[in-house]
């Protein structure tokens, strides 16, 4: 199950409206055994269809990512207030940690997050290249994502909100007031990311996901 949703996260995701269309073409037939052109041959065909099925057209979860990137500590802060912010609020979360997340995983968690946030401080103008990366793919693996934000810190000016928007605008997803701090993260920071998480569950309320 770990190497198919994994596959499926990595390669077939970007074709999910394909995949559901096909497999409604499947309905009704009485199917053995399944022999794709390449990969493992699956003699319980159940497994495989119902994976995709959910996978590719079932609702996303009650679910938040958090990649994530912190050269001094104050990103790292806004992104601990905010998992804790969510995990009171009933919401799940996933954070990776960019200076060592596995791309594939970060994939996989994709696949059925209602929501992302990418938490970044500003480095060169704009947003961490880590960060760059993680918007690039989301953007490129199209997942059924509904709601993105951007938390993070700075200096003295940036591009975050440009820069990131634009690599992560194909996903189509509604994006929800950033949030960013002027250095180490005051009381008013804190509170604007506690009013990020209600805004998270509220939506995901809406949608029926919570
Ligand atoms: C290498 C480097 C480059 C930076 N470039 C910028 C920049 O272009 N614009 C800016 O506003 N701040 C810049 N900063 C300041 C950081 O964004 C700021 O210190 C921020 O609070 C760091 O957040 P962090 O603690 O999560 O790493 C830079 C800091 C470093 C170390």
């Amino acid at each position: 199950m770990h190497g198919a949703k994994r596959y499926y996260a990595e390669i077939m995701m970007p074709f999910r409206g394909f995949i559901v269309k096909n497999l409604d073409k499947l309905t009704g037939l009485q199917i053995d055994m399944i022999g794709p052109s390449h990969g493992p041959v699956y003699k319980e065909p159940a497994f495989i269809l119902d994976a995709y099925r959910e996978w590719a057209g079932g609702p996303p979860h009650n679910k938040v990512v958090i990649p994530f990137i912190s050269m001094h500590g104050s990103t790292l802060k806004m992104v601990d207030r905010l998992t804790a912010a969510l995990a009171d609020r009933g919401v799940t979360v996933e954070r990776f940690d960019l200076t060592t997340a596995d791309l594939g995983d970060i994939a996989m968690s994709l696949v059925d997050a209602a929501t992302i946030v990418i938490g970044t401080p500003a480095v060169l103008t704009g947003p961490h290249p880590k960060t760059i990366e993680i918007a690039y793919l989301a953007g490129a693996l199209r997942p059924k994502t509904k709601f993105v934000s951007i938390i993070g810190s700075f200096g003295w000016g940036q591009r975050i909100i440009d820069v990131l928007g634009g690599l992560i605008a194909p996903l189509k997803a509604e994006l929800l007031t950033p949030v960013l701090a002027k250095g180490d993260p005051r009381a008013a920071d804190m509170q604007a990311i506690d009013a990020l998480a209600d805004t998270i569950a509220a939506k995901h309320h809406e949608a029926g996901l919570l």
